[in-house]
């Protein structure tokens, strides 16, 4: 098999995935804009792998740039994580979310079959099922009505991809759903690094206890669960890392579209991530109840057997490490990777 490009192999999973790879002894590619990453990470990358991916700094809607490095480098699968992915922003600017996640990836598919490379792992996301019409959640689930421009990029990528796949058999893609993504990497060398205020729980917890943020507000108590607030299955991001590594085998089986949750299958509340976050950490995460958040559903957990039974996927961490790793990340870096 030949390299690996990753797109935004410089973000939170795709850090994350770089190491896991290299350490599988695959050869790596990364590209990456760095609209919302550090070039820091590369050396972070290189201190816990003892190797230093490639880095090309380029733009998936630039079809020059992709068709320089299919070029110059011999590139047998793609791992497509770059995207904006800020559901908020993504209200504000479903023009700028459309055309950085659509318009890239049908310009970097396009210029993968240039090159005869049809081999694609993409990072798509729990949000297409909607309101779930069952937990916990198999691939069998129907998709659903998105809220935001954002859940829609990824649902219509899906389409987008399992339309080419049907038109072109030689296609494989795998359509990742990933469940909630926390914790960092052991070392506590990388993590999440949120721009501004953070949106999603854990990192706003993680800043609230290193005492940049003052409370943390939860959106809503009085949801049908079983403290009344948001049930979510996090998953760990080196957990989710290893995923992608499983999948790569799979790609090297016969041709396709499979698509696969990545979850743990286990709920938790907002409460009960704030009380794992204390008891693991022994730091106090002050709270108050606040309305709930426009768009947020009650529950949504995996039923992640299939990766279990076809791609030997199983997620190892529990959510008492998956507190502890993202502690130790954001203690280390208070300001993420500036500082
Ligand atoms: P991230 O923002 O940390 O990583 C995305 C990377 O893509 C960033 O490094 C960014 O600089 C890069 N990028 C964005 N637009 C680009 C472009 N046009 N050209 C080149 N690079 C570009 O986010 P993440 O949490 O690591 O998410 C990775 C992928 O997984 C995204 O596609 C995201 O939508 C998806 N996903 C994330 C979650 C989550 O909760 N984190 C859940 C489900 C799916
Ligand atoms: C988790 C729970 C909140 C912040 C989002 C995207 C989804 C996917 C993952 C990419 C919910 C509650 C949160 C806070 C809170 N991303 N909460 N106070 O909403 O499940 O999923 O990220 O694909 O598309 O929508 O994750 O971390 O924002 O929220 O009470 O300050 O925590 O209401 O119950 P969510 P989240």
């Amino acid at each position: 098999m030949g390299k690996i490009l990753v797109t935004g192999g410089a973000g939170f999973i795709g850090s994350h995935t770089v190491v896991e790879l290299q350490n599988a002894g695959r050869e790596v590619v990364i590209l990456d804009n760095l609209s919302n990453a550090s070039e820091k990470v590369l050396g972070r990358i290189e201190a816990i792998t003892g190797k230093a991916p490639v880095f090309y700094k380029a733009d998936i809607r630039d079809r020059q740039a992709l068709d320089d490095i299919f070029s110059k480098e011999d590139i047998s699968a793609v791992i497509h994580f770059a995207g904006l992915k800020a559901v908020g922003e993504s209200v504000a600017k479903p023009w700028e979310y459309y055309d950085n996640n659509i318009t890239g990836t049908l310009t970097l598919v396009d210029v993968m079959r240039k090159h005869g490379c049809k081999n694609i792992i993409f990072s798509s996301s729990a949000t297409v099922y909607g309101n779930p019409a069952f937990v916990p959640i198999t691939e069998e689930c129907p998709k659903g009505q998105c809220t935001n421009p954002y859940g829609w990029t990824k649902s219509m990528l899906e389409q987008i991809l399992s339309d080419i796949q049907k038109a072109d058999n030689e296609w494989n893609v795998i359509l990742l759903r990933y469940f909630n993504p926390i914790g960092a990497h052991k070392s506590g060398t990388m993590g999440e690094n949120p721009n501004g205020i953070p949106n999603n729980l854990m990192p706003y917890i993680t800043q609230v206890a290193v005492g940049k943020l003052k409370e943390l507000g939860v959106f809503g108590n009085d949801y049908d669960t079983h403290d009344g607030t948001g049930v979510r299955d996090y998953i760990h991001v080196v957990d989710l890392a290893i995923g992608h590594v499983k999948a790569l085998d799979k790609i090297d089986e016969k041709p396709g579209l499979k698509i696969y949750n990545l979850g743990t299958g286990q709920g938790y509340s907002v409460l009960d991530i704030v009380k794992n976050f204390e008891e693991a950490n022994g730091v106090k995460i002050p709270y108050s109840i606040k309305d709930r958040r426009p768009g947020d559903i009650a529950e949504c957990y995996a039923d992640a057997s299939l990766a279990e039974k076809e791609l030997g996927w199983k997620a190892q961490y529990g959510i008492r490490e998956m507190c502890e790793d993202s502690w130790r990340w954001q203690k280390n870096n208070p300001n993420g990777y500036e500082g």
